[in-house]
């Protein structure tokens, strides 16, 4: 049996003071949470707040980003050693997000899931599909491709150390979600992929759904077969909402 992970992706957002609030909020309901492992990711400058405040708590917390380089002359770059540095358990890897501001790549993606490895912190790879590209019956070809970008980089092997996050780009912030029977139908054929490379690998790996997750729809989607947690965005900026996924989280352990 898998362990359900719930991680907030916070994204651009958050203060100082903001996320003092946020990770209170969280703090004090935490005891409540038996099962399932939690994490947040907040942005860069607040890690070590992070770090500061979640000492001796059941909160695992992680980046939105990483670089792909190890070290040296990349301004603005943050490496998988400084993470791990501020305690970071998670980083999140490839997000949409990225994709589509910044360009990135499925070979740079690869690059980025390597550094996390070597230094200790568990990549949360994101695949998903657009709009378009599920409408043109494309969704299977689209999330393939982003597996298996470090499938064929790093083997099936590496998938010992990292997270899987179907995120559906059209369900991201739109209050769209995915049906449960449709984001259960990715997460069989991504398990499946993984599977024809190690049966055992399969099903060890945990699979993440992302795309306007809520406290309402949350249990139904985590209680399918092959959905083994949330990767939240906007609901993870209110405590309230967070621990309820959290729990829906429990309720599926
Ligand atoms: P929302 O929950 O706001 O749709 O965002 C999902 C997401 O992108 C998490 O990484």
């Amino acid at each position: 049996m898998r362990q359900p992970l719930i991680a907030g992706n916070w994204k651009m957002n958050s203060s100082k003071a903001d996320t003092t609030d946020l990770l209170n909020g969280i703090k004090a309901g935490i005891g409540e949470i038996r099962q399932a492992a939690v994490a947040v990711c907040p942005p860069f400058p607040y890690l070590y707040l992070a770090e500061e405040m979640l000492a001796g708590t059941a909160i695992a917390y992680g980046s939105q980003d990483l670089s792909p380089e190890p070290e040296g002359a990349f301004t603005g770059q943050v490496s998988a050693a400084m993470l791990k540095d501020f305690g970071c358990t998670y980083a999140i890897i490839g997000h949409s997000e990225r994709r589509l501001f910044n360009a990135e790549t499925d070979d740079i993606i690869a690059q980025k899931y390597a550094q996390a490895v070597k230094h200790g912190l568990t990549p949360i790879l994101c695949v998903g599909e657009t709009l378009e590209e599920r409408e043109s019956g494309k969704t299977e070809e689209v999330v393939a491709k982003h597996l298996d970008g470090v499938l064929d980089a790093h083997g099936v092997e590496a998938f010992k150390q990292g997270v899987i996050a179907y995120e559906p780009v059209w369900a991201i912030g739109t209050g769209v979600t995915a049906t449960p029977e449709q984001a259960q139908d990715v997460h069989a054929f991504l398990r499946g992929r993984i599977a024809a490379k190690s049966q055992q690998v399969a099903d060890l790996v945990q699979i993440l759904y992302g795309g306007s997750m809520k406290p309402n729809n949350a249990e139904e989607l985590i209680g399918q077969t092959d959905i083994d947690g949330g990767l939240i965005g906007g609901a993870a900026l209110k405590a309230a909402d967070f621990l309820a996924i959290c729990k829906a989280g429990d309720a599926n352990a």
